[in-house]
């Protein structure tokens, strides 16, 4: 089976990679949007949820490629902001509009913005967890599967960070539970598949996607 992975973001289809390789997936062949070398129309993702947004892209771009798609939707969730960023996590700072906006700024916005949100709240009211909804459509645009991760941890407080120079968005932000030592930038690729909301979605599609090829 060829299924496309439905993201444009270079270390998410890198993280999706690594882990579902680790799975190994015989019967599976991965492809990014890229990949297919033509340009496809983003869907809106207008869902409430990070799930309804992951089954709007993989139903959309299998319905556009022709293909199995499996899309994913993520995000942070604060307690202390009443679930924000939440589905508007990739453009926080400009309350959820896409304003072309290259991505390393908009990442250093949006952590700006959170910080500033928590400004005064202690390390122990700061509680925060990263989210991940995966969706695989085929390409009559029926679901046939869904998975969730997550990944808890604190945002920290300025003296702590930001720190760490791997990953993306708002790693260098996120003590990873339980013991809040490192953000999730300070962690080896490997080290965060094992522990993030999109490694744990990952191997649960893996167990999905083992049990629709078997059949
Ligand atoms: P998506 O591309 O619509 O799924 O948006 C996901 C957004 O949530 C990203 O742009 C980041 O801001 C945030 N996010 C999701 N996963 C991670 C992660 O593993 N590390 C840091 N930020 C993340």
């Amino acid at each position: 089976m060829k299924i496309v992975l439905a993201t444009g973001n270079q270390h998410k289809t890198a993280e999706l990679r690594a882990v579902l390789a680790g799975e190994g997936l015989r019967a599976v062949e991965l492809v990014s949007l890229a990949d297919l070398g033509r340009d496809f129309p983003e869907p809106a993702e207008i869902g409430a949820t990070f799930a309804e947004n992951a089954r709007i892209k993989a139903t959309a771009y299998a319905a556009l490629t022709g293909f199995h798609c499996l899309a994913d939707d993520s995000g942070l969730e604060i307690d202390a902001l009443e679930g924000r960023p939440g589905v508007i996590s990739s453009h926080y700072c400009t309350q959820g509009l896409e304003t072309g906006m290259a991505r390393g700024e908009r990442d250093e916005r949006n952590n700006r913005r959170v910080m500033h949100e928590l400004e005064g709240v202690p390390l122990d009211r700061r509680a925060a967890r990263f989210v991940c909804e995966m969706a695989l459509a085929s390409p009559e645009g029926r679901v046939l599967a869904t998975s969730r991760g997550t990944m808890e941890g604190r945002i920290g407080t300025p003296d702590r960070v930001p720190r760490g120079a791997h990953g993306f968005g708002y790693d260098p932000l996120f003590l990873v539970a339980p013991d809040f030592a490192s953000t999730s930038a300070e962690l080896e690729p490997k080290a965060k598949n094992a522990l993030s909301h999109r490694g744990e979605a990952a191997r649960r599609m893996a167990a999905e996607l083992r049990r629709i090829t078997a059949v």
